[in-house]
């Protein structure tokens, strides 16, 4: 038999569905961030009269709106700044590099890496082999000869490591003949508690945090989307709520809440339908939450993979916030289950941190006062269920191999 073409090309759901792409699409608007979108306005205003503008750190978690929030004002800054110069003839020198430090995790890379964006592509350094100090001096001469100011965006900086020196020159630039302004962003909260006290003082002299959203907001951002991306009978006020209560509940991001959107629009496509209904967004929903948790989980270590099973173990028995100690022992039968020697606890906590990291675990650090001391107690930040589901599906968690 044969069965006809394998493509669904069912035009009844998406007009755009790109719209969607929570990567490559930037909203013209952006919804619900006006309190933010001020104070990140006026921060970088001084730059609009050649003047140095206040280094800024924005922080909050993930899907919050930190990276589109950032690319929109640089949008309108150009803008601003190119009609400036048409309407007064004022000519006011700015430059802007963006880096998304997600693959750049030292201090050192990032330095090259704007070094490299500062020169000309004939005269580009190597990745490795030159000393720290003359990777900051050929920095420094660089941006004296760009000149005017240069703005330096750090998306995503918390993966710098243990050493900020970046942070700490570029607070403190050794240049005369121009002016620098930093800007971190960061969705680790501990990142910026746990800076160098000097690099926080020159780095977050102007703080902005990104909080959650609510459900009500995170409506408002898939109506957005909606109106852009789906034909207008594909949706209705019911699939729109149900896929934002879901995302609020859940981190409150607006990422999480667009993906489970296509993805229920996907499924209605797949299935010819004309509408997105409710049953389609809650079999979204588990998609994302499965992709998200076995993506998660596909980057950990053996040991890592362990220490996460342990915490959805003890999470799902009611277990959670649970200290190392009683961790270690569910960490050990999971250990014997793979036929694995349990490593030591100090090894446990490591993994633990990873987890943390990552957005799977969460550390509440405890302080009992004289008597009781200070500890760690950990809980699991994914659902339980997924995890556990996750490892059952071998295919998707490889925990074959032996190595920490
Ligand atoms: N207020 C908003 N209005 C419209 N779209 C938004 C809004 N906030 C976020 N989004 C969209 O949600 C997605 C995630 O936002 P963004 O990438 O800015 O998050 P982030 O805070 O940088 O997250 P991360 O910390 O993971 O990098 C993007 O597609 C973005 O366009
Ligand atoms: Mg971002």
């Amino acid at each position: 038999m044969t069965r006809g073409s394998p493509f669904t090309t069912s035009q009844n759901i998406f007009t755009d569905r790109d719209v969607f792409d929570v990567e490559g699409f930037q909203p013209a608007e952006l919804i619900e961030r006006e309190d933010q979108i001020d104070e990140y306005a006026s921060a970088l205003e001084p730059v609009l009269n050649g003047w140095n503008p206040n280094n800024i750190f924005i922080y909050g978690k993930t899907g919050t709106g930190k990276t589109a929030t950032t690319q929109y004002l640089l949008e309108w800054l150009r803008k601003d700044i190119a009609e400036h110069t048409a309407e007064h003839g004022t000519d006011i020198d700015l430059s802007i590099i963006y880096l998304n430090c997600e693959a750049l995790t030292s201090s050192y890379q990032i330095a090259v890496e704007l070094l490299n964006e500062l020169r000309d592509e004939h005269n580009q350094v190597a990745t490795r082999g030159h000393a720290p100090s003359d990777i900051y001096n050929w920095l420094f001469e660089e941006l004296d000869a760009t000149g005017g100011v240069t703005l330096v965006v750090l998306d995503e900086i918390d993966n710098v490591g243990e050493d900020d020196t970046v942070l700490y020159k570029l607070a403190r630039p050794e240049i005369e003949d121009a002016t620098l302004g930093v800007i971190g962003i960061s969705n680790d909260f501990s990142f910026r508690d746990e800076l160098s006290a000097k690099v926080r003082d020159s780095l977050c002299e102007k703080e902005i945090l990104f909080p959650a959203y609510e459900s009500d907001e995170l409506r408002e951002i898939l109506r957005q989307r909606a109106e852009n991306g789906l034909r207008e009978d594909a949706y209705d006020n019911a699939s729109i709520a149900l896929s934002a209560a879901y995302a609020a509940q859940d981190k409150g991001s607006a990422r999480q809440a667009i993906d489970i959107m296509r993805e229920a629009g996907d499924i209605a496509r797949r299935e010819d339908a004309e509408t997105i209904t409710e049953a389609h967004v809650e079999a979204a929903k588990g998609i994302v939450e499965r992709g998200r948790v076995s993506e998660m989980i596909g980057g950990l270590s053996p040991h890592g993979k362990y220490a996460l099973h342990a915490l959805a173990t003890a999470d799902r028995e009611g277990e959670t916030p649970i200290r190392t100690k009683d961790l270690y022992e569910i960490y050990g039968i999971v250990c014997d289950q793979h036929a694995t020697d349990p490593l030591s606890d100090r090894a446990l906590r490591d993994h633990l941190s990873e987890l943390d990291l990552i957005g799977l675990a969460t550390i509440n650090r405890k302080n009992a006062g004289r008597a009781g001391g200070k500890y760690k107690q950990y809980e699991l930040d994914v659902n339980a269920e997924r995890v556990i589901e996750a490892f059952a599906t071998t295919d998707s968690v490889d925990v074959s191999s032996t190595s920490p």
